[in-house]
Order: structure tokens, then C-alpha cells, then sequence
């Protein structure tokens, strides 16, 4: 970084604070407690998701888990049903397990970002946070919002590797952390990305930074930050099988780990033709029907399902069969479905009654700020 911003790095955190003050966020849920627990699962939930989906999602969780040692104790199953259509499922099962050392353990989060930050699915930014938030202690946080107003402020260079890039962001996101007010500066930083400093249509007539900012003086706030160049995502292809009876939809608990880790899911269509699969399971198939498509991305792949709508008759009393199981139509709503999943089910009409989750599911995709992992 060149001499002459070091004026600019000494006044940067003030206008941050005062800006973040005057128009900042200020009524959030998390923000009107110092609950390391209500923090941390804030934190969690906001990666890669924005405030507006997470609101709900925040509320209910808590209604059912209202503390570490509530879900702690509860099964991952019941945990994964208040994630279902948040996306980045592994949080939510890192969530669960996270709380299950700390229970086991000193029973809450400590202060101490750098042991927070060696917990299941809290990295270095999420441990900042919950230090700042829940014990006022001064850390610094680089998520993407802050990633990119320091990038645009002091117009940082790409340096030849990604791991140098990020070690350079965080001595320069060290380097500016005020001595005091740190909870108003982190908050603030993340609003103004959030807000101010958006990807696409920065307002830079309303941020406290445009005096010293390098992308607004030289115009460069679209090539800042920089994106490295990535490959094309790559394709992948799934058959999927949705037997119904009517009543019931047949349906698989995915493996603890991979794609919806620990979800429901429609089973694989495998090698066996659609009659073969249901009579397995104690079904008659009375027709079936390929559905539309349905497209999902991912962080490193995009997924296409063909759907196999098949109508059926349950013959035999054929009891669950871990990891398939039925499950009555009257409760996809609240059930641990996959997003895209869910809305298929909920578009062939598969509910009890219309209710205010679709609207919910429907938009979620539409609000986190990266493809699903
Ligand atoms: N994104 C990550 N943490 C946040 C917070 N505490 N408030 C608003 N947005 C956030």
C-alpha cells in the first residue's frame, strides 16, 4: 500500500463508526442481544444468505431451539427440517455438531476468536464476529460485503496467488480496527457492503468513504475487487423417481455428507425400470410421466434432474426401509426437503392447504449471494 494512504487508513475506521451510526442497521434480531449462542447462529445463517431470507428462518429456528443445550440434545433430523430451503446444508449439520462439543465441553462459545474459530464451521470472519458481537472484542472480519469495500477503498492489488490475496485483505482489515466502538465499525462495514458498496450499483454518492476511495476517484469501482478467472462449472445429470400413492411420497434420506447431506430427497431412479423400483417397495405402477426439468446450481457444478412422476398403488404392507420411507403428503411443508425438491412437490399440488413457507422456498435461491455447496 503506498505511503499516502496511510492518512487515508487513519481516518478510514471514524467514518465508518459515525456513518454506521447515523445509517446503519440497527433493529436486527442479533443485534439486541449479546447471546454468544443467538450470535453465533446469526453468523451462521448469514453466510452466503442475505438478512431478508435469514429473518424468518432466524425467528423459527429459535422458537424450537432456543438454546446451544436445546439443540445440542436434539436430533440432526429435527435441525435439518428449520434449514430446509435455507440452503448450504452442511452449516446446519456442522451447527448441530458444533453445539454438541461445546455441551460436552465448557457448555458456551468463549470469547477467544481463535479458539472459536478451530470449532465445526466457525472460520476466522464467523470467529471475529462472535467476539466482536457477544464480548465486544476487537477482531476483524472479512466476509465478502467487507472483502469488497476494502478492496474498492484502497484499490488492492491482485497479488499471484489467491492464499497471498487473502493474507494481504486481512493485514489490511487488521491494520484498520479502531481502538474502541469495534461493535459499531463491524457492523458498519458489513451494512455498507451490504448496502452502499453492492457489487453491481455501488451508491457512491452516499458513501462516508468517497473522499478516500481509490475505485471511486479512478472510476474503477466495476474491475474492483478483482475476480480470478474461473472454469466453466461443470454439468452433472440425475435421474429421480417420485412415487405417489396419493396420499404419500416415497422418499430418501441422503447420506450424512455430499450434496443435502442428511435430507430428504427422491430416491435415484437406478438401472430398474420404474415398475421393477416400485413393486420393490411394495407399490403397483399405474402410470407415470417425465417432468420438466429441474436446474440447480451449485458452487462447483450445475445440476440437472429429470423427474419421474409415477402414480402408484400400494399393494403390500411393505413397512420403511431406512434410507427410503413414505411421507404424507401433508407434510412437505415443514419436512427436510431440498429447495428445488420441495417446490416440485409443492407445485404438483403435494400440501395440505396453500401456506406462507412457499413463498419463503420459492425466493430463497434468489437470496443467497452464492450458488448452494
Ligand atoms: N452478515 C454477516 N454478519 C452480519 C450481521 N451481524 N449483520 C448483518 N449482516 C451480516
Amino acid at each position: 500500500m503506498a505511503d499516502s494512504l496511510d492518512a487515508a487508513q487513519r481516518g478510514f475506521a471514524r467514518r465508518i463508526i459515525i456513518w454506521q451510526e447515523g445509517h446503519g442497521r440497527h433493529d436486527l434480531p442479533w443485534q439486541k442481544t449479546r447471546d454468544p449462542y443467538r450470535i453465533w447462529l446469526s453468523e451462521i445463517m448469514l453466510q452466503q444468505t442475505q438478512v431478508q431470507t435469514v429473518l424468518p428462518y432466524y425467528a423459527r429456528f429459535l422458537m424450537r431451539f432456543p438454546t446451544l443445550e436445546v439443540l445440542a440434545a436434539a436430533p440432526l433430523e429435527s435441525v435439518l427440517e428449520l434449514w430446509s430451503g435455507l440452503g448450504y446444508y452442511a452449516r446446519a449439520r456442522h451447527l448441530h455438531r458444533c453445539a454438541q462439543v461445546i455441551a460436552a465441553g465448557d457448555g458456551t462459545l468463549s470469547a477467544d476468536p481463535e479458539g472459536n474459530a478451530r470449532l465445526p464451521g466457525i472460520g476466522r470472519s464467523t470467529a471475529a464476529a462472535i467476539s466482536v458481537f457477544a464480548f465486544g472484542r476487537r477482531a476483524a472480519i472479512l466476509d465478502g460485503n467487507v472483502k469488497r469495500v476494502l478492496a474498492r477503498c484502497f484499490a488492492a492489488k491482485a497479488a499471484a496467488t489467491a492464499a497471498q490475496d487473502e493474507r494481504q485483505m486481512w493485514a489490511l482489515a487488521e491494520s484498520l480496527l479502531p481502538a474502541s466502538s469495534i461493535e459499531s465499525y463491524s457492523q458498519g462495514m458489513m451494512d455498507l457492503g451490504a448496502t452502499v458498496c453492492s457489487r453491481h450499483k455501488p451508491q457512491c454518492e452516499l458513501c462516508p468513504l468517497r473522499e478516500i476511495c481509490l475505485a471511486c476517484r479512478d472510476g474503477r469501482q466495476a474491475e474492483l475487487p478483482r475476480r480470478r478467472v474461473k472454469r466453466a462449472p461443470a454439468q452433472r445429470l440425475s435421474s429421480l423417481l417420485l412415487l405417489s400413492d396419493g396420499r404419500r411420497i416415497l422418499l430418501e434420506r441422503r447420506p450424512p455428507i455430499g450434496i443435502w447431506g442428511g435430507l430428504l430427497s427422491l430416491p435415484e431412479g437406478s438401472g430398474d425400470s420404474a415398475a421393477v423400483f416400485a413393486e420393490r417397495h411394495g407399490c403397483r405402477l399405474l402410470s407415470s410421466r417425465e417432468l420438466t426439468p429441474i436446474e440447480h446450481s451449485f458452487t462447483h457444478f450445475r445440476l440437472t434432474m429429470q423427474v419421474l412422476h409415477c402414480q402408484v398403488e400400494a399393494i403390500g404392507l411393505q413397512a420403511n426401509q431406512a434410507p427410503l420411507q413414505w411421507l404424507p403428503v401433508d407434510e412437505v411443508v415443514a419436512a427436510a426437503l431440498p429447495a428445488p425438491i420441495k417446490r416440485l412437490l409443492l407445485a404438483l399440488g403435494m400440501r395440505d392447504a396453500p401456506s406462507i413457507e412457499e413463498a419463503s422456498v420459492a425466493d430463497d435461491e434468489a437470496h443467497t449471494t452464492r450458488s448452494e455447496s
